[in-house]
């Protein structure tokens, strides 16, 4: 098993920025295969911090390849803008290290304006998107209207292919009381704005499979998080994609066989941002301690994260549904400070008892937590990068979350540094 898949095990941030950046130095091409810029990834490299969107982790690496995928809806403005902020912070990106797929779909503003309007007519039933046009984007391509990369290298039928979606959108776009789109203003800043993209555009699946047979390591790099995902999370409250690790085939155009080892990125306690049920959340002073500690706000939307304890029963259901062969459990040191850290190793619900997350809204909304409490370790985990150098009562709560989800730790992270990472099991053998 020479490549690694990355997945979200939770609801997203859980530190598959830093993962992926770290476990980057020893992959040749990393890809993003599905989102879009709802993702926020950081990295922070000897104290200087990169946050990114669309763009792969690897790109900060010299000598890495990055592909965005088909699997991602790509805004093209987003883009330029992520490359010329990375650049100004002193990354290198040209068609030489950045490859982005000619079959993505592209988000354009009607997407954006359309994720905006359906959000504010949901009055207090919001799911709290990112408002970046994530999910009409999506909707586009499933529904075969949408416009790929590709079609910015044929500008002369973009206004027929505009045309048609408009006819869609406009429709309900002012349905909702919001303003309709030109298709000549829309034309006139897609030729603006192409000459900024064509350059890194190409045939990603052909460059994947020609790194593939000739030896080269891929690392897949997912965004949000399993709860996330369409099928399998907390529906309605999820994102517009599949993020399960059998996603990374899909949207890089290679066999599901290449996917190799599948690591789970797993928070050491939960969070979420935006709406929709977290049976863990804690709205007490253990809540505000962890979301203070682990300054958990959003890296796209400033949002602050909601916070709570680790879901054993929500972490299992995302290795067996993801795939997920061994986990990388992140900010294990932000609980540093808790006398007592709690496990949630069940649900009950209207006085039934269950061991997975049912997949009724209406049930989720109603899932009381069962908790087994432990004690905590009461030192800084802050830089560990050995196993043996945990105190107990970290292994112990290491070790009881491994029983629990049916997974090793393979991977441990002890503070946001690259560096600062503890290596129990190597996911690229
Ligand atoms: P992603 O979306 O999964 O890449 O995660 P985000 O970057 O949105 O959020 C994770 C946050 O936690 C970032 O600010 C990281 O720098 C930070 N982080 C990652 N790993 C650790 C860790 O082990 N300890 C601490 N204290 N922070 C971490
Ligand atoms: P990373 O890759 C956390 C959430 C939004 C909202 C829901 C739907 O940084 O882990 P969308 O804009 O995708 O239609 O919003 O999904 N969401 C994320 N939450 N991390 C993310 O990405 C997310 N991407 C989307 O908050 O609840
Ligand atoms: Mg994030």
């Amino acid at each position: 098993m020479s490549n690694i898949t990355i997945v979200g095990s939770q609801w997203g941030d859980e530190g598959k920025g830093k993962i992926a950046d770290w476990l980057a130095s020893r992959a040749d091409i990393v890809v993003r295969f599905q989102g879009g810029h709802n993702a926020g990834h950081t990295l922070v490299i000897d104290g200087k911090v990169y946050k990114l969107h669309l763009l792969p982790s690897g790109i900060v690496r010299p000598g890495k390849l990055s592909i965005i995928g088909n699997g991602v809806v790509i805004d093209p403005w987003a883009l330029t803008t992520e490359i010329s902020e990375l650049r100004h912070q002193g990354v290198n990106i040209t068609p030489a290290n950045l490859l982005v797929s000619e079959n993505a779909p592209l988000i354009l503003p009607l997407h954006g304006a359309l994720d905006r309007a359906r959000e504010e007519a949901r009055g207090n039933q919001k799911i709290g998107t990112t408002g970046r046009g994530i999910g009409p984007a999506y909707e586009d391509k499933v529904g075969r209207r949408g416009l790929r990369v590709c079609d910015l290298a044929h500008l002369d039928t973009l206004r027929a292919k505009l045309d048609a979606m408009l006819a869609h959108h406009n429709a309900l776009l002012q349905s909702m009381g919001a303003s309709a789109f030109q298709a000549e203003d829309l034309v006139a800043a897609l030729k603006d704005i192409t000459p900024q993209i064509l350059p890194f555009v190409g045939s990603s699946w052909q460059m994947l499979e020609k790194m593939q047979s000739s030896g080269k390591k891929i690392l897949f790099e997912g965004a949000q998080g399993m709860m996330l995902d369409v099928d399998h999370g907390t529906y309605p409250f999820v994102t517009s994609s599949n993020i399960v690790a059998a996603q990374a085939a899909i949207g890089a155009g290679i066999g599901a066989d290449k996917i190799g080892y599948v690591l789970g990125i797993t928070k050491a306690y939960t969070t979420r941002v935006g709406s929709g049920p977290f049976p863990t959340e804690l709205t007490d002073e253990v809540g505000e301690t962890l979301g203070k500690i682990g300054h958990e706000f959003g890296t796209t939307t400033g949002r602050k994260r909601r916070c709570g304890w680790f879901d054993a029963v929500q972490v299992r259901q995302a290795v067996k549904t993801g795939g997920i062969h061994g986990i990388a459990l992140t900010k294990l040191d932000v609980m540093d400070t808790l006398e007592e850290v709690k496990i949630c190793i069940g649900y009950e619900c209207r006085g039934k008892k269950y061991d997975y997350l049912p997949a009724s809204q209406d049930l989720q909304a109603e899932l009381k937590p069962i908790y087994e409490a432990l004690s905590g370790w009461q030192q800084p985990l802050k830089g560990v990068r050995k196993f043996n150098e945990l105190p107990d009562n970290a292994k112990k709560y290491i070790h009881r979350i491994e029983a629990l989800i049916g997974v090793p730790a393979a991977v441990i992270s002890t503070s946001p540094e690259r560096e600062d990472t503890v290596l129990v099991q190597d996911p690229f053998q």
